[in-house]
């Protein structure tokens, strides 16, 4: 909550009253303030050594006004679906900004990556590798790839852990050799670097640190049989979700990546290599507010709780992380924190519980809940239509204005993409 301030107990967002937006747009909604994610963006650039590229990972936020405001100030994007793809070339990114990564591409992802000419595509298995040589020989155009390497153990283990020991990523370090040979036999494919990304929600500089170390060590190891390009160190910078985890502490990562970069540079000649973070929650979580009203409060055995608008469709990952994201009411924000609520949403689901027994003010009917924190893996990472729920709206403000950058859903998107042949088919 530290970037909100309030107002005679009302919380703001970019300098506006969040009942003026919750009047003027509804419940539930998506706020994201823009200036957050260009102090977590520039607070980045400006610490890190100039040869090394962040690419935003769409995944985290791929609303387009979001991934266009972070092209503006620079950054390349991360992408992982032909859908984020396509994306991130509705919001201005070239394809010399893209890199494509992702366990299961299909044909058609990987054709429609090489004509929209990527930078890169990463690849994550041997039968990918071989797959891509034959598409980029039916295109009739070289692809420069990155190999995708699952380490053989992370070295300070990480809690949402997607490299080291057995996984589903990448290509396991020991077969490194093999895949290297196979790639430089690969006729359509130009090797040109090493991606490893060990895990999301790294709070400790240092355990980052370190497994960079182990990517370095990796890469060198690679170096020995072609020319390294491109080093990516792939995303996982952490932020806070209570006031018991500590910051990411940037200055203190952007020192520690820079004299690992100079240390290996003095053994091997990295001259014509380019470095890559691909951070996602760091750069965009914070900025991001999700709005829901209390639709009822009520008690059951000893229990009290609050039934809102906001659900697992709209924001489902506070619940499958079973975190407890920062939440106040927004209405009451001079109010101390002392009565226990259980927030439930809508739906009919018990996994549709977000927060048990929260000490919040005390909470009544159209109270409007604040989730913090929700900017990154938020909208993106619900079960969107489920239940026939509909879509929350999403608003970016800035300077004291506010936009709509998604309408809310409506009742007959459910009807999407089927013709008056389907709807009226009468099974009997
Ligand atoms: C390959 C890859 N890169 C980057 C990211 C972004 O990670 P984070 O949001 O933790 O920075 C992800 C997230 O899943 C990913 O899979």
């Amino acid at each position: 909550m530290k970037n909100f301030k309030q107002k005679d107990g009302i919380l703001k967002i970019g300098d506006i009253n969040v009942l003026t937006l919750v009047k003027e747009y509804a419940t539930p909604l998506y706020v994201y303030d823009v200036e957050i994610i260009r102090k977590q963006y520039e607070s980045l650039k400006h610490s890190i050594p100039k040869e090394v590229k962040i690419f935003y990972a769409i995944k985290a936020n791929p609303n387009l006004s979001i991934c266009s405001f972070l092209r503006s100030l620079g950054a390349g994007a991360e992408i992982a679906s032909s859908g984020e793809l396509y994306l991130a070339l509705k919001a201005g990114f070239e394809g010399k900004d893209i890199i494509f990564n992702g366990p299961g591409k299909t044909d058609e992802d990987i054709q429609y990556a090489i004509q929209n000419n990527v930078l890169l595509i990463n690849i994550e298995s041997m039968d990918e590798l071989s797959r891509l040589n034959t598409i980029a020989k039916t295109e009739e155009r070289i692809i420069k790839v990155c190999l995708r390497i699952n380490p053989i153990h992370v070295v300070t283990s990480v809690k949402m852990q997607t490299g080291g020991g057995s996984q589903k990523f990448g290509i396991d370090e020991e077969n490194i050799e093999t895949v290297i040979q196979l790639a430089l036999e690969s006729e359509w494919v130009e090797l040109v670097g090493i991606h490893i990304y060990v895990g999301s929600q790294i709070l400790d500089q240092e355990v980052l640190l370190e497994n960079i170390a182990n990517t370095l060590h990796i890469a060198c190891r690679a170096a020995k049989h072609f020319t390294l390009k491109y080093i990516n160190f792939g995303g996982g910078l952490g932020v806070p979700y209570n006031d018991y985890e500590p910051e990411f502490n940037v200055e203190h990562f952007a020192k520690g990546l820079t004299t690992l970069i100079n240390k290996v540079s003095q053994e091997h000649d990295l001259s014509q290599t380019q470095f890559f973070l691909e951070p996602g929650r760091f750069l965009v979580s914070e900025s991001g507010i999700f709005l829901t009203k209390v639709l009822s409060v009520k008690e059951s055995r000893g229990k009290r709780y609050a039934i809102i608008d906001g659900g697992i469709n709209h924001a489902f990952l506070p619940i499958r992380m079973n975190k407890q994201y920062p939440t106040a009411i927004a209405n009451k924000m001079r109010e101390p924190n002392e009565h226990a609520i259980t927030l439930g949403g809508p739906l009919c689901t018990s996994m549709d519980v977000f927060t048990t027994e929260v000490k919040l003010p005390n909470i009544a009917l159209n109270d409007i809940i604040s989730i913090f924190n929700s900017g990154a893996y938020g909208f993106s990472a619900s079960m969107l239509y489920f239940l026939s729920g509909t879509m929350p709206a999403e608003i970016i403000v800035q300077n004291g204005k506010s936009f709509i950058a998604r309408q809310r859903g409506r009742k007959e998107d459910f009807l999407l993409n089927c013709d008056e042949e389907m709807k009226c088919r009468n099974l009997s």
